[in-house]
């Protein structure tokens, strides 16, 4: 069983004579302005609440873009700051972006293009010119802030994500003996997806300057492999899933992300936790008995409207529910500089609106939304209060508010309905309650057969699904994955 303190002496053992340095578009503290006082928030974001225990456990650099208003007030001369605020564990350098720079890179290309490329979610993607520059910009000011950090020494670097597509070949270009790694945090698309993408050579021979790339699950290494088969003459080894194209040979695996388990389901009974416990019903406006929860950044891919279709097929179906259940969607806004973001913020208040008239008597109504970030307690709090958590993602990766919730439930009393297009569908088959967000109709029989279920059978799926987790948690990720980079000195 990986735990925190054997990854903390696996990388204190074996990394002892490398530089460790992760780099991801998204930086995990952001310093903002709240009046005059600076406060420390935490990103809200899979990727962040992944690794910042890694990086707790590691020490080590995280290369990330600053992005709150007060960042570069609090770093260093060398754009540096000392994370987390209350445990000071690992060092944080910021990088910058214009305002252009941050329009074409994270708002263009990799969000506008990448993004909806990689998700087949029928969200067409941009492919603009000028936006393909910028992201160039971007990837080789993190390579070359990378590059300043590791001159001399012996280094793992790890980077993250569809932001970082190109870092690895630049990196490479000066220091080649530099051992690197991707990890792709959202899908790989099948090829006849990613073969319209106009960049796709550049991007794949990016990809494949490192030496290893991680994917969550089977199904997207081997999407991977069949486009580089398509796109490029590179020699596929589907048997040790390894790939060489000119000479470089990258390694291709799955590691399917996770959580904390031990970390959420001890912060899960702290007094906090609790206190925030009590102040819930006094927080949701109509009166209930069932709470479901929904809690997701507002994404297109999230399935954030199919979700409360499915509720309105389940209260038209299902009358006898009406005046009991409600759902409380809590979402945190991003990328909302997007049309199709600050769309869909309009559709699903729009949606909400319609349903809560429809269906509304007295104090009560169904769907309660709330564009705002939670505490980590109230966060926690939720969790353990809901009576069902509802993922329903068209297409994720992993989902780790469906891990989180998991973790959280130290009641066991909670139900999971899970999309089954996510890679946490893959690790929970049997224990959650598995739906096609595409089809209400099924998803509203779902959502009777969890309220229904008898106490006994919720405990035993919550049981079993706490189990895998606890195996399978981010320390175990983590070390599996610098396992195989230290396989590769
Ligand atoms: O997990 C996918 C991901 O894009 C991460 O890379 C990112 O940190 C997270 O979703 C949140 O998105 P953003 O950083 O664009 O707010």
């Amino acid at each position: 069983m990986w735990t925190k303190r054997s990854l903390q002496e696996a990388i204190k053992d074996r990394m002892k004579d490398y530089r460790f340095i992760i780099a991801s578009n998204r930086e995990p503290y952001i310093h903002e302005y709240s009046g005059k006082k600076i406060k420390c928030v935490k990103a809200v974001s899979g990727l962040v609440i992944a690794l910042d225990p890694v990086m707790q456990a590691s020490g080590g650099m995280w290369v990330a873009s600053g992005s709150g208003d007060a960042d570069s007030d609090v770093v260093d001369k060398h754009n540096k700051i000392q994370v987390p605020p209350e445990n000071p564990s690992y060092t944080l350098k910021r990088i910058w972006l214009s305002k252009a720079e941050e329009d074409g890179f994270y708002f263009g290309y990799a969000n506008q293009a990448l993004w909806p490329l990689s998700h087949i979610t029928y969200e067409k993607p941009i492919f603009n010119a000028s936006d393909w520059e910028y992201y160039k910009i971007v990837n080789r000011r993190f390579a070359d802030n990378i590059l300043d950090e590791i001159s001399k020494e012996k280094c793992f670097v790890w980077l993250q994500d569809y932001h970082l597509t190109l870092a690895a070949k630049y990196i490479k270009d000066k220091k080649p003996d530099a051992i690197i790694s991707l990890f792709w945090h959202i899908p790989w698309p099948n090829p006849e997806v990613f073969r319209i993408c106009p960049q796709k050579r550049e991007i794949l021979e990016g990809l494949l300057s490192n030496d290893l790339l991680g994917f969550h699950i089977h199904y997207h290494c081997h999407n991977f492999l069949s486009t580089i088969e398509n796109e490029l003459e590179a020699k596929v080894d589907w048997e040790d899933l390894s790939i060489t194209y000119r000479g470089h040979k990258t390694l291709v695996r799955p590691f399917p992300i996770s959580v904390d388990y031990e970390g959420i389901a001890h912060q899960a009974r702290s007094p906090e936790v609790e206190q925030a416990m009590q102040n819930i019903p006094d927080t949701i406006d109509p009166p209930y008995e069932i709470l479901a929860l929904g809690v997701d950044r507002v994404d297109y891919t999230k399935g954030i409207v199919e979700r409360i279709r499915a509720i309105d097929r389940f209260l038209e179906k299902y009358p006898q529910y009406q005046g009991k259940f409600v759902f409380l969607q809590f979402g945190a806004l991003s990328r909302i500089h997007i049309k199709s973001y600050k769309q869909l913020i309009d559709n699903i208040q729009a949606i909400a609106e319609e349903i809560n008239w429809k269906y509304g008597k007295g104090y009560w109504y169904p769907v309660v939304i709330r564009n705002i970030r939670l505490d980590y307690a109230s966060h926690l709090a939720h969790y353990r209060a809901a009576d069902l958590c509802l993922v329903s993602s068209l297409h994720d990766g992993m989902n780790l508010v469906a891990k989180e919730f998991i973790a959280a439930n130290i009641e066991k009393k909670g139900t999971l309905i899970l999309s089954q297009f996510t890679g946490a569908a893959r690790e929970f088959s049997k224990e959650a309650i598995l739906v096609n967000p595409y089809d209400p109709d099924g998803f509203a029989d779902a959502i009777k057969y969890s309220i229904e279920m008898s106490e006994l059978e919720k405990k035993e799926r919550m049981e079993k699904m706490q189990q895998l987790l606890e195996e399978n948690n981010i320390y175990r990720w983590a070390g599996k994955f610098i396992s195989n980079l230290l396989k590769l000195e």
